[in-house]
This record gives structure tokens, sequence and C-alpha cells, in this order.
């Protein structure tokens, strides 16, 4: 597939546009059952990081599901496929010096652990929004475990396709022991030690 293709050089690569930031670049990527939260905390992080001065960027599975990867379905392969591609996104965003947040839930480890490849393990931060499933199949927000229960959805995650746990994910956190506000506290704390200039 790469044969002849070349890698252009620019002058104006990754470390010199990251110096145009207060920051250095990061991918956080938070991984969970449809329902744990992620988008929601996600959300909330963004906010924060957005008022201290950090360019973030977003991207979250229903929204990317609806453009760069609306040709892919939750089969195991294009769950693969669909992560592969976010991962290769963020790292474009990573180039251009942003602090990337992305929320999927991302079942499998090993396409977790590909992105981790692409971007490179320094510029990533796992973390678990450890929503134990039946608090998700409580909310429910999306109707989605009704219908999954149901037999109505096939490969819905958590009911009749798997969830890997992450096995060293760098924050854990479970959206029914803590608050918001004290969850964003926690992620933000651990991230502006990793992107402040030293
Ligand atoms: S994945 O597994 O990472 O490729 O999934 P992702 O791109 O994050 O998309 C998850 C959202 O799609 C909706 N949805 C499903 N999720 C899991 N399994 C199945 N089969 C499925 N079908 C649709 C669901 O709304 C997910 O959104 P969140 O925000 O996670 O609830």
């Amino acid at each position: 597939m790469e044969k002849n293709i070349f890698t252009h050089q620019f002058n104006v690569d990754r470390d010199k546009r990251s110096s145009l930031k207060n920051h250095a670049p990061l991918l956080i990527w938070f991984t969970g059952l449809s329902g744990s939260g992620k988008s929601t905390v996600a959300n909330a992080v963004e906010q924060t990081l957005f008022n201290k001065g950090i360019h973030t960027y977003l991207l979250d599975g229903d929204n990317v599901r609806k453009g760069i990867c609306s040709n892919l379905s939750f089969s195991t392969e294009d769950r693969s496929e669909n992560i592969r591609r976010i991962g290769e996104v963020a790292n474009l965003m990573l180039d251009a010096g942003l602090v990337v947040l992305a929320s999927f839930v991302s079942p499998y480890r090993e396409d977790r652990e590909n992105v981790k490849a692409i971007v490179g393990n320094t510029n990533f931060v796992e973390v678990f929004v450890n929503t134990p499933i039946e608090e998700c199949e409580r909310r429910d927000v999306k109707g989605l475990y009704k219908m999954a229960r149901k037999g109505e959805i096939t490969n819905f995650t958590g009911v009749n396709a798997p969830y890997e746990l992450p096995l060293s994910a760098d924050i854990e956190i479970d959206t029914t022991q803590l608050d918001l506000e004290t969850i964003v506290v926690l992620i933000v704390k651990n991230i502006l030690g990793k992107i402040e200039r030293k």
C-alpha cells in the first residue's frame, strides 16, 4: 500500500507550530461503555482547558461517525478502522499543536494500543470511564441498551459485543462515585502537568 510514497520535510514542523502555543500537544483518550459518561466528562474537561487558554479539539464517537467514518459499522473490523482513522486524525491535530480529546467506546485493547503507537507513548493519556454496565443501562440515555436486550441491535458493546478493560489506564474514574466537578479537577490537574512548558 505504501509503495512509491515519500515523506516530505517541511520548514514549519510540529515543534515550530507547537512553539506558538503556551502548552505542549497531547491526546486525551476517553474509553468506556456507551452511556458511561465519556462525552459529558470530555466536554467538561475541554471547557476547563479552553478557559485556561489551551487550544483544544474534541473528537466524539457519534459526530465522527456522521462524517469521516460514516461508511463504518460496529463490526470488529470496522470498529478497528474507526479507531485507526481517529488515531491518524488526532495525530495530525497534535502536529498542529493542539490538545485533542477523543471520546470513543474503543472496546478493543489492541485498537487503543494502536492509537498510542500512532501518536507516540508520551503524547497519549488514557482515561478509563469505568461506570458499571448496570448504571449505563439504567441511564440508557439513547434507548440503545433496551433495543440491544430485545435483539434489535447486534454487536452492542457490553450486551452482545465485548469491552476489553484497560489494563493500565493513566486515569480511571467511576461516574457513580465522584461528581463531575471532582472528576474534572482530577483529570485537568493530571493533564496540566503533562502539557506545561518546562
Ligand atoms: S467504537 O466501538 O469505538 O467504534 O464506537 P464509537 O465510534 O465510539 O460509537 C459509539 C456510539 O455509537 C452508538 N452505537 C453503538 N455503540 C456501541 N455498540 C453498538 N453496536 C452501537 N450502535 C450504535 C452509541 O450511541 C455510542 O455512543 P456513546 O456516546 O458511547 O453512547
